[in-house]
């Protein structure tokens, strides 16, 4: 899709070094934020640490640092809501693979926190980096038109009970049921898109960004959201589990409330597509370098993990 006259676009823009140098301050700084694993009682820190660095994309740190980026912020602004974000992250994975909901034994190309460090302390890490998320994000300095209490806020709701844990929970119930596509697009929208689009909205506030600036990030976060989901979906049924470093193959087993399960892998390809589409539109007449962005939404439709 051709950008629009406003946007910059800077014809040196490679996302691959992009998303590794973001990924490498990520790490050191999710490094500092996070309790030494030495620290008592150490088997939780250890596993706290285990689930947070074994290898994750860091896409929602990479959404927030953009999405600052292109309203005229900085990553040092950004950093504690980017970490705040992917500790919040890593904790609904560390709880999705316990056996009582997906029980998966591999993520992030290593076994799974309780199959490591047993199901109690996977439990507690899960808890201690769901509460080390908001210690993160009061770090934040605050600005002019978001104070702490939007930023808390934000981040409450988002994970909370109306969103990703209200999505997980609706994503439990309609396994093995008949589920149609408005009832599956609502689990999408809470157990996945509220995050991504919570990471992305942070970025922008972290860069003091005006209310149509927020306007076209939030539309932006939440249909980048959806399409993250369905394209996890498809990749659950078209690669390998060495591939994506999960078990592959698994929703179909267990009955799962998938894209592919319900309209097949074509028809889930191309609503990917039209949902990126619509994140791309939502970006029409933003005044910022939304080049990362974009490049972000088109890397993560056309992902293979
Ligand atoms: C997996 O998210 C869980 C979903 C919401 C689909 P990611 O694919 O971003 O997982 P990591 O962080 O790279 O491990
Ligand atoms: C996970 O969805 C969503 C959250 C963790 C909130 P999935 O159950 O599809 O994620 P994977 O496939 O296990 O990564
Ligand atoms: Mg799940
Ligand atoms: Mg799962
Ligand atoms: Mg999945």
């Amino acid at each position: 899709m051709a950008p629009k006259s406003n946007v910059l676009i800077d014809p040196d823009f490679d996302l691959k070094t992009y998303l590794t140098s973001l990924t490498r301050e990520v790490d050191a700084a999710l490094d500092r934020y996070l309790p030494k694993a030495t620290v008592k009682p150490a088997t939780l820190h250890k596993a706290m640490r285990y689930s947070l660095f074994a290898g994750g994309k860091r896409l929602r740190p990479a959404l927030c640092m953009a999405a600052a980026e292109a309203c005229g912020g900085n990553r040092a602004q950004a950093m504690p809501l980017a970490c705040a974000v992917e500790c919040i992250h890593t904790y609904s994975l560390i709880h999705d693979d316990l056996p009582a909901m997906d029980n998966d034994d591999f993520r992030r190309g290593k076994p799974t926190c309780h199959k490591v460090f047993g199901e109690a302390t996977a439990i507690l890490a899960g808890d201690a980096l769901l509460t080390h998320a908001f210690e993160i994000a009061a770090q934040c300095r605050g600005w002019r038109r978001y104070g702490h209490k939007d930023v808390i806020l934000e981040l409450a709701q988002s994970a909370g009970s109306q969103y990703l844990v209200g999505g997980q929970v609706a994503d439990l119930e309609a396994e093995g049921k008949k589920v149609t596509q408005p009832q599956l697009r609502f689990i999408h929208e809470r157990k996945t898109s509220a995050l991504l689009c919570c990471a992305t909205r942070l970025g922008g506030m972290s860069a003091n960004c005006n209310r149509s600036q927020l306007n076209a990030l939030t539309d932006f976060g939440f249909y980048v959201g959806l399409a993250f989901q369905v394209i996890d979906d498809i990749l659950d049924v078209t690669q390998s589990s060495e591939q994506l470093g999960k078990t592959a193959g698994k929703d179909e087993a267990v009955g799962k409330a998938t894209y592919p399960a319900i309209i097949g892998l074509e028809k889930s390809r191309k609503t990917a597509a039209d949902l990126t589409r619509r994140a791309y539109k939502a970006l029409d007449g933003f005044h910022g370098r939304v080049q990362p962005l974009r490049a972000l939404a088109d890397y993560l439709l056309k992902r293979e993990k």
